[in-house]
């Protein structure tokens, strides 16, 4: 049976995902957007495409629920970035109610999906979809550490010239100011990356990373990243769709894990046919817990400001 793949919102990042999962074959593909149109246009276009990768993918696109209701994996990417004179609370209410919106709708699917959130802020648009819809905490999981785990790859990559294989690391905590690097876990050749270079400067590497989505939205300044955000989810679909091993960061409903309770954070988790299989106790630094406290802390006061409107 061809697996379904649901992807709200065709706008870059949406139509990037349909783009990357169409090529794997990862499955049959609807992509919705509220502006119906575009979303079919994409799809179009999309499943012109496909015969150059020989994927029997198909995707479809517009604005019918009832074809993202009948999906296995639904990946929630619909909402607004930040414009000028826009405060990050602006964008949070405006997300918020799109996202509850949304959430009203996915609660009426009877297939047991896996949700991936993408929008933003991301912790608490996948609290949102996993307080609204009701479904099981491991059938929810936002996408946030992977991209950013990437992120910090790539300045390694910059300094240290190593083949992508040869790196280790993780990015746990908030999508945010406060997310963390784990500086401890990361290896590069098997060796630890603070035995290459000095802490200092692993720290400026994993500041660059932090800072790696602004970076972005200051030389596109029309939007922000979308290539390495969709091929972030996709990692995390291979995991759930065919069972592709690793512990990966991603921003999970915590339940007392970590001392944390009632928050989506960024912790390490296996994925698999149902979602989160495990979230992994893995030894971090006291700095790193202390971090971590600090980014579940600036988690916790965005949630407040929605809490009462779930
Ligand atoms: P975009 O503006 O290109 O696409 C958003 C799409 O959502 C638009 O096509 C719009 O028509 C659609 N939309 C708006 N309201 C809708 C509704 N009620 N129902 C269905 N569709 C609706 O934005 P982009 O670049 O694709 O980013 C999407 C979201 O993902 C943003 O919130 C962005 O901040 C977030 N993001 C998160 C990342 C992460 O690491 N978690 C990484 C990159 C982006
Ligand atoms: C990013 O990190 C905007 O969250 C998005 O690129």
């Amino acid at each position: 049976m061809k697996n379904k793949i649901g992807i709200i919102g065709a706008g870059n990042v949406g139509a990037t995902v349909a783009h990357l999962a169409l090529i794997k074959d990862m499955g049959d593909i609807y992509l919705l957007d509220i502006a119906a149109e575009m979303a079919k246009g994409k799809a179009i276009d999309l499943n012109q495409s496909k015969f150059l990768f020989s994927s029997d993918a198909r995707v479809e696109g517009g604005d019918d629920y009832s074809k993202i209701l009948d999906c296995d994996v639904i990946v929630v990417t619909a909402g607004l970035a930040r414009k000028p004179g826009m405060t990050r609370d602006d964008l949070l209410f405006k997300n918020f109610d799109i996202i509850k919106g949304i959430s009203l709708k996915l609660k009426e699917s009877k297939k047991n999906p896996i949700v991936i959130a993408v929008s933003n802020p991301l912790d608490v648009m996948a609290y949102t979809i996993f307080k609204v819809t009701g479904f099981p905490r491991n059938r929810v999981i936002g996408m946030a550490g992977v991209l950013d785990t990437y992120r910090f790859y790539h300045f390694i990559q910059n300094r240290l010239e190593v083949p992508y294989r040869y790196m280790e690391s993780m990015i746990l905590g908030s999508h945010g100011d406060t997310m963390v690097p784990l500086i401890s876990q990361t290896k590069v050749a098997g060796k630890p990356l603070n035995a290459r270079i000095t802490d200092a400067e692993a720290m400026e590497l994993a500041e660059m990373a932090r800072n790696g989505g602004a970076e972005i939205v200051s030389l596109l300044k029309t939007g922000s990243a979308y290539y390495a955000p969709a091929a972030s989810v996709v990692r995390m679909m291979e995991s759930i769709l065919s069972n592709r091993k690793g512990i990966l960061p991603c921003s999970v409903y915590a339940d007392g894990e970590y001392g944390y309770k009632d928050i989506f954070i960024g912790l390490p988790v296996t994925l698999g046919p149902s979602g989160v299989d495990k979230i992994s106790t893995i030894k971090i630094t006291e700095d790193e817990k202390n971090s971590l406290d600090a980014s579940a802390k600036s988690i916790m006061e965005q949630i407040a400001k929605i809490k009462d409107k779930i």
